[in-house]
């Protein structure tokens, strides 16, 4: 079987294709390199032996897009991760966030549609869920109003596949991430922020590499055990695997409904102070950090009720906490070897 990767040349989508390409499936990526870099594809041929498939396109773009699906055959499935995933930046440039990550997806869909794959896997976000009343975090807990133009994508983007699954027969499948973090063991691929970190775990590293001078914790006034904010954070690997056992589900017409939505985290909340304490046990290294002000717009808290991911999907997060800042570290040193 043959699968469509968009974005496969990122952080996520990278990881997928290693995990699709090890349970022995075909992948053609598409990606328009805007976050991330074509040696991606050679990493991903050094882990898994095999050379996938890449195009370099902008999905966003209708007539690329439908220029593609005309000459590529013999997609069976598609995995989106095409999108852009800065939340402060789409603050900022709301079009260019409602431009990029809804055309790719209405793209996407309507070639899908044309040339008959009828089967779709969604990068969707916990962040649909804002700040939410109960934890852990179901797939029933009700969507908050997005505060950003970035969450807003995501919910706008599960109701497109939502109206589009109740009128036809394409099937799809929406995963929702919590904090994905570390890297593949290989330490051949992983996180590559260009410019200044937003995430903690890109920023931790570089700070302790000596790429930046000091590491702010946002806000240590939260009401939680040590006042700072709460996460679920689950290792990139695991958090790939999960794509593969979607697909599956998909190809072995194993879903309950058309359009199934899952919750991709381990169930367990970290601190900044813990994922810093981590970091510190596993290296050996003292971090350089200060407290700061929160940052506008954070949630004090949130992790997943994994109970349906582990029971319907059959998949399970395995991987803790000081396994994934270890690899976000050996990550992190291969990339200062590559640069020399
Ligand atoms: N944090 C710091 N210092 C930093 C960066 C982060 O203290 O330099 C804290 C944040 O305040 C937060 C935690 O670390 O408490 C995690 O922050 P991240 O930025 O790594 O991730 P978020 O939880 O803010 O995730 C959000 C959305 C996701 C989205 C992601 C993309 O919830 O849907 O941003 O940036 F994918």
């Amino acid at each position: 079987m043959k699968v469509l990767v968009a974005g496969g040349t990122g952080y996520i989508g990278s990881h997928t294709v290693v995990e699709l390409m090890e349970k022995g499936f075909d992948v053609v990526i598409v990606d328009n390199l805007s976050n991330s870099f074509p040696e991606v594809v050679d990493s991903i041929t050094e882990i898994t032996g095999k050379r996938p498939d890449f195009i370099e396109l902008d999905l966003a773009d209708t007539d690329s897009a439908s220029e593609f699906f005309a000459q590529y055959k013999g997609i069976d499935a598609a995995i989106h991760f095409a999108a852009y995933k800065a939340v402060g930046e789409s603050v900022e440039k709301p079009l260019i966030y409602y431009r990029n990550n809804i055309y790719s997806l209405i793209n996407l869909m309507e070639n899908m549609e044309k040339h008959g794959i009828r089967n779709l896997v969604f990068s969707s976000s916990c962040t649909v869920y804002g700040q939410p009343d109960e934890l852990p975090v179901s797939e029933q807990s009700p969507i908050k109003p997005a505060w950003s133009p970035y969450g807003n994508t995501k919910q706008i983007s599960e109701e497109i596949i939502r109206d589009v699954c109740n009128v036809s027969s394409l099937k799809a499948i929406a995963l929702r991430y919590f904090n994905p973090i570390g890297a593949h063991p290989s330490a051949l691929i992983g996180e590559y922020p260009i410019g200044i970190p937003n995430n903690l775990m890109p920023f931790i590293t570089q700070t302790a590499i000596g790429k930046r001078e000091v590491l702010s914790v946002f806000g240590d006034d939260y009401p939680t055990p040590d006042g700072t904010a709460i996460r679920d954070y689950i290792h990139v690997v695991d958090l790939a695997q999960a794509h593969v056992v979607a697909v599956e589900r998909m190809f072995e017409d194993r879903g309950k409904e058309n359009f199934e939505i899952f919750n991709l985290g381990t169930g367990n909340g970290f601190s900044v102070l813990e994922v810093i304490r981590s970091f510190e046990k596993v290296t050996g290294l003292k971090l350089n950090y200060k407290i700061t002000g929160r940052r506008p717009g954070d949630i004090e808290k949130v992790f997943a009720d994994t109970a349906f991911a582990n029971q319907e999907l059959g998949w399970k997060a395995i991987r803790g906490l000081d396994e994934m800042t270890l690899s976000a570290w050996n990550w992190e040193l291969a990339l200062k070897e590559r640069k020399k």
